[in-house]
């Protein structure tokens, strides 16, 4: 797992030989995790240029597939996913985890039901 912290955003892929702790997507779908702008700079593009930036990253490292996971509810990010070309997964919805941040640097495992987009990429 790789993350990238600037300020204004953080993305973290999954890259080969590292697992993402969502299994489900096949080979070849490097997960996008956790994808997050802080509230005050959304709705400017970042998320966008984020998401384009880790994909030509992962193009560049040979992938030809990108899939992540969304929360059914979440649809803001479901329509920036859409906007950006991704689509549904054929294989219906994905139970996973999902990590909850407490004050103090605590961490929580909740399990979360999510819906899985994928893009193929170049
Ligand atoms: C989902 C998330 C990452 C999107 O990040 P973002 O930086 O706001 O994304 P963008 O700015 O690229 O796009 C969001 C909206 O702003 C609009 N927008 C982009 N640039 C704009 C600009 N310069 N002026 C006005 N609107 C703009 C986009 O069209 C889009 O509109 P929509 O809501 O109608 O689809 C952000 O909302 C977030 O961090 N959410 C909480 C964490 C989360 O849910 N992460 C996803 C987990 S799967």
């Amino acid at each position: 797992m790789e993350e990238r912290a600037s300020g204004r955003g953080r993305l973290s892929l999954a890259g080969p030989g590292r697992r993402a702790r969502a299994a489900g997507p096949p080979p070849g779908r490097p997960p996008a995790h956790h994808l997050e702008v802080v509230r005050e700079r959304r709705n400017e593009g970042i998320g966008t240029q984020l998401l384009r930036a880790a994909e030509q990253r992962l193009h560049t490292k040979g992938h030809r597939r990108v899939a992540l996971g969304v929360n059914l509810d979440n649809h803001a990010a479901q329509r920036l996913y859409s906007r950006l070309g991704y689509t549904e997964w054929p294989h219906g919805k994905l139970a996973t985890t999902e990590t909850v941040y407490h004050p103090g640097g605590r961490r929580e495992l909740r399990p979360e039901v999510c819906l899985v987009m994928v893009r193929h990429l170049g």
